[in-house]
């Protein structure tokens, strides 16, 4: 299945850069949320991006300012944002990225499987959720998918493709061929706690979020030495306060409620944060002060 048209569900962290994604590669996005100001700060979003990969071109001298203009007006210009279902009856692929929580996904999924077409794919770009139980809430359970893009999704190039119980080979194999139509590298899993990379990464920052805790070291410290070292591109805290701070908690739940206390951990200080409503660089305030 060619996707002409897709559709993205939350303007939020990862709504807006995904629909860059998707309009960047030339296909056609309508950018959904609840209301107009997070609908702008996601389309915000897809133009800073925009222009700032297209500036990175001109000052390679690729490209002229001006071709850097034309192209920018034809990627934004493929971006519709709306807070109405209006424009679904046409969509081929939609790709959900509202919060990480079940209660709103099983009514967005409902919504969506009334709103689009038959043959259209729903696929959620869930850290943690069950695929299966969100398939649940519509009448195509075979066409529905995980599909999880990493942050920043204009710069990650990785997909996890997720099968959940009902969803059809013919599914996972269009969800792979549309990954890879907006140039991104798909891999395929299976329905597992975490999928593939959180696993990975949150094996390792569990250890760092432990011993910050018992040892009492200034998170900041943590990070300050991790990025000198160069060994990654941030440290856990910051990357935390990026990612939001309610997403990553969740997963981090998820995973230690799945492996154990052996293998994974909650941080405390990143739980009361998130209870104080302190999410991070979305709110201006988590292990940092971002100043929005
Ligand atoms: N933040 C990350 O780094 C990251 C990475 C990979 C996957 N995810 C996953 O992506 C999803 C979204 O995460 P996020 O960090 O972008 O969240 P976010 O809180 O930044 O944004 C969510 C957006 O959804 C909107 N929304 C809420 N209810 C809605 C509805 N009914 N219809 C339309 N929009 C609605 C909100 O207004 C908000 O703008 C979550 O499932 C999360 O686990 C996040």
């Amino acid at each position: 299945m060619f996707v002409f048209k897709a559709a993205v569900v939350g303007a939020g962290t990862m709504g807006g850069e995904i629909a860059q994604v998707c309009a960047a590669a030339g296909v056609d996005v309508v950018l959904k949320d609840v209301e107009q100001k997070f609908v702008d700060q996601g389309l915000q979003k897809a133009e800073q991006v925009t222009k700032g990969q297209l500036g990175g071109l001109v000052k390679k001298e690729k490209i002229t300012q001006e071709q850097a203009d034309q192209q920018a007006e034809e990627i934004l210009g493929r971006i519709d944002g709306t807070t109405t279902y209006d424009r679904f009856g046409d969509v081929d692929f939609v790709i959900e990225a509202v919060p990480e929580r079940m209660q709103i996904k099983h009514a967005v999924f409902a919504e969506l499987d009334a709103v689009t077409p038959g043959h259209a794919i729903i696929s959620s770009n869930t850290s943690a959720l069950s695929i299966t139980e969100m398939a649940e809430a519509t009448t195509r359970p075979d066409r529905v998918l995980g599909f999880h893009f990493f942050w920043p999704a204009s710069v990650m190039r990785l997909i996890e493709v997720i099968e959940g119980e009902e969803t059809s080979e013919e599914t996972m194999q269009a969800g792979v061929n549309f990954a890879q139509q907006i140039r991104k590298t798909p891999i395929r899993c299976a329905e597992a706690p975490g999928f593939v990379v959180n696993r990975i990464l949150n094996s390792g920052a569990a250890e760092i979020w432990r011993t910050q805790e018992e040892e009492g070291i200034d998170p900041k410290e943590i990070d300050k030495a991790i990025g000198e070292s160069k060994a990654l591109p941030m440290g856990p805290f910051f990357l935390a306060d990026m990612v939001g701070l309610d997403t990553t908690l969740h997963v981090a739940e998820h995973l230690h409620e799945a492996y154990g206390d052996e293998r994974f951990y909650v941080h405390k200080g990143m739980k009361e944060l998130v209870e104080a409503g302190n999410l991070g660089q979305k709110t201006g305030k988590g292990f940092y002060e971002h100043g929005n």
